[in-house]
Order: C-alpha cells, then sequence, then structure tokens
C-alpha cells in the first residue's frame, strides 16, 4: 500500500497551481492510485504512479487566468497555449529531479494509448506508458464527472460511454474494462 497523499516536496512544485486545478489532480491521483493497485503494479511503479498523477497537470501554472476560468469555447490560439502544458509541467518535474516515470506521464498525459493522437505533437507516433495510460483514463473519469467553468459535470455515466466509444485507440481497453468493473459501480452510489 502506498501513500495516498504527495510527499512534502511535491507540494511546493504544487503551490503555484489554481484552487479547482489542484483539486482535480488530487482526485486523479487517488483514482489513478487504485486503478494501479487494482492491477497489481509493483511499489516502484505505484510511487511513480502516485507522484505523476498528482502533478500531471502541473504545468498549467502558466497559463493565464482568464484561458483557465473561459466559459466560451477556446480559440486555437488558446488551444495552442493550452497544449504547451505538459511540456511545461515536464520541464518543472526535470528541474525538481524527480523520477524518469513519473516526468514520462505528465509529458505524455494528452497522448492517445495508441499514440496515433493527442499531443504533445511531437511525440505523435510513440506510445505511452502503462503508468500513463492510468493516469489518462483517471484524468478523463474525474474531467467529465467534476464541473467546469464551461459546462455543468455530466453524468457519470456519460465519461464511461466515453471511455468505451475510445477504448482501444484514445484509452487502453484493459483499463476501461477495469474501471468499469471495479470502480464505476462504487462511484455511481456514492454519488
Ligand atoms: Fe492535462
Amino acid at each position: 500500500m502506498v501513500l495516498h497523499f504527495p510527499d512534502d516536496a511535491l507540494l511546493g512544485i504544487m503551490a503555484a497551481l489554481d484552487e479547482d486545478t489542484l483539486a482535480h489532480c488530487s482526485r486523479v491521483q487517488t483514482l489513478a492510485l487504485t486503478l494501479g493497485e487494482l492491477m497489481g503494479l509493483t511499489p516502484a511503479e505505484l510511487l511513480d504512479l502516485n507522484r505523476g498523477a498528482y502533478l500531471h497537470d502541473v504545468g498549467k501554472q502558466y497559463l493565464p487566468e482568464r484561458i483557465l476560468r473561459k466559459k466560451a469555447p477556446l480559440t486555437p490560439q488558446e488551444w495552442e497555449l493550452i497544449e504547451l502544458h505538459p511540456r511545461w509541467g515536464y520541464g518543472l518535474a526535470e528541474a525538481w529531479g524527480l523520477s524518469p516515470g513519473v516526468n514520462r506521464i505528465i509529458l505524455e498525459h494528452h497522448l492517445w494509448a495508441n499514440g496515433q493522437g493527442g499531443y504533445p505533437q511531437e511525440l505523435m507516433g510513440s506510445k505511452p506508458g502503462l503508468l500513463t495510460q492510468i493516469v489518462t483514463v483517471a484524468d478523463v473519469v474525474d474531467a467529465m464527472s467534476s464541473h467546469r467553468p464551461y459546462r455543468q459535470a455530466l453524468d457519470l455515466a456519460v465519461g464511461l460511454e466515453y471511455l468505451e466509444e475510445h477504448a482501444g485507440t484514445i484509452f487502453n481497453s484493459d483499463i476501461v474494462a477495469l474501471f468499469k468493473a471495479e470502480i464505476y459501480p462504487f462511484l455511481r452510489h456514492s454519488g
């Protein structure tokens, strides 16, 4: 069993994040760790997953508040900025001397499981690591089921539908199936 909360060293790197992003990162961390434990990952893998899941959006601290809080659809220029946050986060994590496994999660968390889409563009064609693929599923579950400035929270069932629709492309099919079987029923009932 690993810690479900960040060690103190990680709090400093996250301090500049806005409250909503911080709360999102915490929820993704818990969900990703639950998946990782169900998958029987090693303690070393769980440690990287714990940190990488918590830090995955750390690069968002460089995004202007007006973009993070924008209610209207983002412009192409604003999307270009958003798409830089994995690279920014990776740079931060490297500077903090975090492990390559953690850094990789931060860099790859918007890359499709099959390597054929998402961003950063320069990684297109390479598949993200297994730990990243866990975080990607956890990230989408939380992003879809929580309130965002531009929309209300969607029903968790809509989130599951989206995961299943894109299993094998954006998402790892086995992780989606595990989420559906082992976690979704409990989240449904916890409201
Ligand atoms: Fe992100």
